[in-house]
């Protein structure tokens, strides 16, 4: 077996500041997913077909195309229309953001028809305004039951992080190739690389149970 861990030694600062990189456009296209996909289930669930048609057409062409590719047309076509470069972070977090959309929008409408009627129908009969109801009443039971099914895209979404190394944007993945062009070695920068991703998931993961057993305690 040829493997030399000692070599990455010198490089292991440059691949953790990856870490940083990832996370950083990570969070932001969940939080960019997370209120455009309650968005679109708000407007999934409505009784206006126009929104239905609209928010329904989004989630088929996000759902429907590699998020490699929506990400390469961002970074790489829209300039040609605009004129104007975007820099790999808005990129990231365009392609991310709104792929991420689609998917939550339909985990936050399976919650929201999962919450009993009654609930519904007891806030209507007692006059409380369809925003409140939403905001007060319905999405905070829905969101509860949809935590796991949350936290899974959340994980897609950071293990997916890593093909914005076609982009040339520094983070884990590409920060790993470049160590491995540079050392001709690359087992020892790729196992690392792996490393860190599933560190990083299992501390999301830790984080969702926590929020899962406050949530459990407020009951
Ligand atoms: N590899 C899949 C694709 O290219 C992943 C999409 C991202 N998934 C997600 N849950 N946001 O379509």
């Amino acid at each position: 077996m040829n493997l030399d861990f000692s070599q990455i030694v010198p490089y292991i600062p440059f691949m953790l500041e990856g870490i940083w990189v990832t996370l950083k456009f990570v969070s932001a296209s969940i939080v960019i997913g997370f209120i455009i996909g309650t968005l679109l289930a708000l407007c999934k669930i409505t009784k206006i077909p126009v929104l239905k048609v609209i928010a329904d057409i989004y989630t088929s062409i996000f759902r429907g195309t590699p998020l490699i590719l929506q990400l390469m047309i961002f970074y790489f076509a829209v300039p040609q229309l605009t004129g104007y470069d975007i820099e790999p972070f808005s990129s990231a977090i365009l392609a991310f953001g709104l792929n991420s959309a689609a998917y939550v929008s339909e985990i936050i409408r399976a919650g929201i028809m999962a919450v009993d009627k009654g609930q519904t129908e007891a806030a209507q009969a007692l006059g409380v305004p369809y925003k409140s109801m939403m905001a007060n009443i319905i999405l905070p039971q829905a969101i509860k039951n949809i935590l796991p099914a949350l936290m899974n895209e959340f994980i897609t979404l950071t293990k997916e992080s890593a093909i914005v190394s076609v982009i040339g944007y520094l983070d884990i993945m590409r920060r790993a190739q470049i160590v491995g062009a540079d050392i001709y070695r690359n087992f020892e920068p790729l196992l690392f690389a792996g490393v860190i991703y599933w560190l990083m998931v299992y501390v999301l993961t830790q984080l969702g149970k926590v929020v899962e057993r406050r949530m459990r305690y407020s009951d």
